[in-house]
């Protein structure tokens, strides 16, 4: 099966516990990274990677999502009689970024069972999946990168970076070949391993590209870690059944955005590469003293 990759999934239905109390009537996909909330990152990331057709698996307290995405004719009505026409711009920019549906994932049932309701979405061709939450900042689209493999070897592909110690136990990992630099041929995949049987360094992150055949295999995983059903354990049911699955060391930097500290860190990050803010941040945190 080799096809462009026109659709994207966007599981946005996970409960967000790490990041409570915030995210008990928000979604995190909506904590704002300086400006923007996450999701409108990753969305700008599928954009620039040729996406043409997006689905976003909300949960409950999710149409905050649809409204960022949508037009707002009262806000681009005050922002014009105000004269503030750049920012009527930028906003409605975002409502012609690209077509979006929404579907619910009724319960949270783990990221397998998320991307799951999108099997009507992606019909027969292959398509990619995008975590929110895992704010990719790279020169060449993180996405792009994993369609590239895609292209090349026509079989899934998924996106990993070195973690070191104990914190793997938090990430799929993967054992896997080099086959050229940066490129992997699956061989297993473990969920969220204790750090003592973890069959590398090598960790899942939030990017994936995957055929239909993902679906076949969702329809006989049973929950599994964390009572979830996890898209790892459908990966490796194919696997098993010999089907070659590929992954990318990303080059970029990652940030866990989900993640309280790492989205203190991604927001330092983001904050300094603006024009409009760098001088004076980077002033403020010299100011900081902190030795
Ligand atoms: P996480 O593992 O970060 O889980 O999900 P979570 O529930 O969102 O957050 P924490 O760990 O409780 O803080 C990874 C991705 O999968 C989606 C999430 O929205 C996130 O993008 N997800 C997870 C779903 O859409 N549905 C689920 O049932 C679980």
């Amino acid at each position: 099966m080799k096809q462009k990759i026109r659709k994207a999934v966007f599981p946005a239905a996970g409960l967000g516990t790490r990041f409570l109390p915030a995210t008990k009537s928000s979604p995190k996909e909506m904590l704002p990274l300086v400006d923007k909330p996450l999701i409108q990152y990753s969305v700008e990331e599928a954009v620039a990677s040729e996406i043409e057709s997006i689905l976003i698996v909300t949960g409950r307290d999710k149409s905050s999502i649809e409204d960022h995405f949508d037009i707002s004719f009262e806000l681009e009505a005050v922002l014009q009689e105000r004269g503030k026409i750049e920012l009527f711009k930028q906003v409605r920019a975002l409502a012609d970024l690209v077509k979006i549906s929404y579907t619910r994932q009724k319960q949270a049932l783990g990221l397998g069972h998320a991307i799951y309701q999108a099997k009507d979405f992606v019909g027969d061709e292959p398509f990619a999946v995008l975590l929110a939450d895992d704010v990719i900042d790279a020169k060449k689209p993180a996405l792009k990168q994993l369609i590239e493999v895609y292209q090349k070897y026509s079989a899934p592909v998924l996106a990993t970076m070195q973690v070191k110690g104990e914190a793997i136990s938090r990430f799929g990992v993967i054992d896997a070949e080099e086959v050229e630099p940066n490129i992997f041929k699956i061989k297993s995949i473990v969920e969220k391993p204790k750090f003592a049987d973890a069959p590398s360094d090598m960790a899942v992150i939030g990017r994936y590209i995957f055929t239909p055949e993902l679906f076949g295999a969702l329809e006989k995983t049973k929950p599994g870690a964390g009572g979830e059903i996890q898209v790892a354990d459908a990966m490796r049911f194919l696997l098993d059944e010999g089907k070659p699955f590929y992954a990318v060391k990303l080059d970029g930097v990652r940030h866990d955005a989900g993640d309280k500290l790492g989205f203190l860190i991604a927001t330092v990050e983001f904050a300094l590469k603006r024009d409009e803010l760098s001088a004076d941040f980077r002033q403020y945190l010299k100011s900081l003293n902190l030795g």
